[in-house]
């Protein structure tokens, strides 16, 4: 079965679009002239609606029916039960692709953007990802070490990722930092980079990919650790500052063609 048939059971509640990475997707597309999206490893559709309560058309392609069913639908999304490795789509029928968040998941990366790069031919390609040289530096490691290996594994480093995107497109790339905001409201794993307690939420846990990989003697050791740590005030004193900071670049990024 696959990884979101489980873990998706619940996304809506806690993996809403989060309002600031709308507008960077939606200036990124307005630069160029695109009018249909589509949105590869769509989920439930959290980047999808917005592009097209903005006026896009967009074809939301998503593997998991347990995603899918979740979508609000929409007259200008047509959503595709397919994966980014066989697109269910003809040549050329979009101007732009985006993949947010889910270009981790694939199973075979080039071929995906090769997928990619046939559907949308000289179109735009957008993915909002992470760098995995910045896991080292995320204080969530200490309680949760086992993320450092996952993370590692999982993504590919930006600079290989860039250079593949380079070789099968032929296209330059733009790479823009996204500090995430203190109050995110996607809640992916760093969305408690301020707000450490939102960890010990089962249900918040439950929407991070990497929670579900670790097993339970990783994951109850880490939760009391930190839940100890928060009760005596010894997160605060090593990280507390960060309570009261707006944004924080911990890695994740745009990396975009025109
Ligand atoms: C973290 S979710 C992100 C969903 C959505 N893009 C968002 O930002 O809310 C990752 C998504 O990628 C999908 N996925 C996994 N493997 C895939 C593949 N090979 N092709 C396309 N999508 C895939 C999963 O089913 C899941 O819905």
């Amino acid at each position: 079965m696959a990884l979101y048939d489980t873990i998706g059971r619940n996304y809506v509640q806690t993996r809403r679009s989060d309002p600031r990475i709308v507008t960077e997707l939606l200036r990124i597309l307005q630069a160029s002239s695109v009018s249909t999206v589509v949105d590869i490893g769509a989920g439930t559709g959290s980047y999808a609606l917005p592009l097209a309560n903005q006026g896009y058309q967009v074809l939301a392609v998503e593997p998991s029916a347990v995603m899918r069913e979740q979508a609000i639908s929409h007259p200008s999304i047509q959503w595709f039960d397919g994966c980014a490795e066989h697109l269910p789509l003809p040549d050329q029928t979009a101007d732009a692709a985006i993949v947010m968040l889910a270009f981790h998941h694939f199973q075979d990366d080039r071929q995906a953007l090769q997928e990619i790069y046939r559907v949308i031919g000289r179109g735009q390609i957008v993915l909002f990802t992470y760098d995995p040289a910045m896991i080292r530096q995320f204080w969530l490691t200490e309680y949760f070490p086992a993320f450092i290996i996952d993370v590692e594994t999982t993504f590919l480093p930006i600079s290989t990722l860039i250079s593949n995107i380079k070789t099968i497109t032929g296209k330059a790339i733009n790479r823009v930092s996204f500090p995430l905001p203190r109050d995110l409201a996607d809640s992916f794993m760093a969305v408690g980079w301020a707000r450490p307690e939102l960890y010990l939420e089962r249900r918040v846990r439950h929407g991070i990919s990497s929670f579900s990989k670790l097993n339970a003697t990783e994951r109850d050791s880490g939760l009391s650790r930190l839940q100890r740590d928060l009760k005596t005030e010894v997160w605060d004193q090593q990280y507390g500052h960060l309570r009261t900071q707006q944004n924080f670049d911990i890695g994740y990024c745009f990396l975009h063609t025109h």
